[in-house]
């Protein structure tokens, strides 16, 4: 099983997820091979959940409180993406670490109560441009890594984003991604029980339909989560096809 997560970030008004919606549903065939998920923004998700699930593509969110209610101005609690059809959430992605100070700490509690929801963690990690230069990638995935010695036993998917990769038209190069998702692998063997099966690891950064296959023959490459490419109906429904 391969998968492909469209993260929509802060894209999109009503009328254009509709339209994605329908442009991309057109072409789409449930495969048995390949997990579609879109990501969309909180407030967009009730309105494409129904149609999308109905084809067996996953609702994701984009992040999630730890908290199930209280005095958060502004956040969203697991159970209100549970409430509004999400299966999953992605936690810890760079840009809620680097432009909102989310933590480690945080990210503890966060996949906690994803999983007290039934929503399924998707976890980000991934090093800077600097933290590569400095020859630290490892122990910066390690570092990320080592919350889920803290969860406890969970389903999980993680995703292996360069930060140097996101949003710059640089796809890592195939040597750099094989490295650190065999790092990635062999931490999570070591930090939790598999009691959940084998966790997917996808990649994120700078994927299109152009490099995507070359990534897809990476043995240690479940799939991908991706930014840019997922808005456009037509490119993502070849990304999906690709991984099928
Ligand atoms: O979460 C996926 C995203 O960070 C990757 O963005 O635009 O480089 O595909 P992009």
């Amino acid at each position: 099983m391969r998968f492909v997560v469209a993260n929509w970030k802060m894209n999109f008004l009503s009328g254009q997820a509709r339209d994605f919606c329908e442009a991309f549903l057109a072409g789409y065939s449930p495969s048995p091979s390949v997990t579609a998920a879109v990501a969309p923004p909180f407030h967009l998700i009730r309105p494409v959940a129904d149609s999308l699930r109905s084809r067996q593509v996953r609702v994701f969110g984009q992040n999630g409180h730890a908290e199930p209610n209280g005095a958060y101005t502004g956040e969203i609690s697991m159970a209100q993406l549970q409430d509004v059809g999400c299966s999953g959430v992605i936690l810890g992605h760079s840009e809620r670490r680097q432009l909102f100070g989310e933590t480690d700490d945080a990210l503890v509690a966060k996949v906690k109560a994803a999983r007290d929801w039934n929503l399924l963690p998707l976890l980000c990690v991934g090093e800077t441009l600097e933290e590569r230069q400095q020859g630290r990638t490892l122990e910066v995935l390690d570092r990320q890594l080592s919350i889920l010695a803290r969860t406890g036993p969970t389903p999980l998917w993680v995703a292996y984003e360069p930060v140097w990769a996101i949003g710059t038209g640089l796809r890592a190069e195939v040597g750099q991604i094989r490295e650190a998702h065999a790092f990635i692998k062999s931490r999570i063997v070591t930090l939790m029980s598999l009691n959940f099966g084998p966790v997917p690891i996808l990649y994120g950064g700078s994927i299109t339909p152009e490099n995507f296959p070359e990534l897809l023959d990476i043995p240690e490459v479940a799939g991908g989560l991706v930014g840019g490419a997922s808005l456009d109906p037509a490119k993502f429904a070849t990304l999906v096809k690709q991984a099928g």
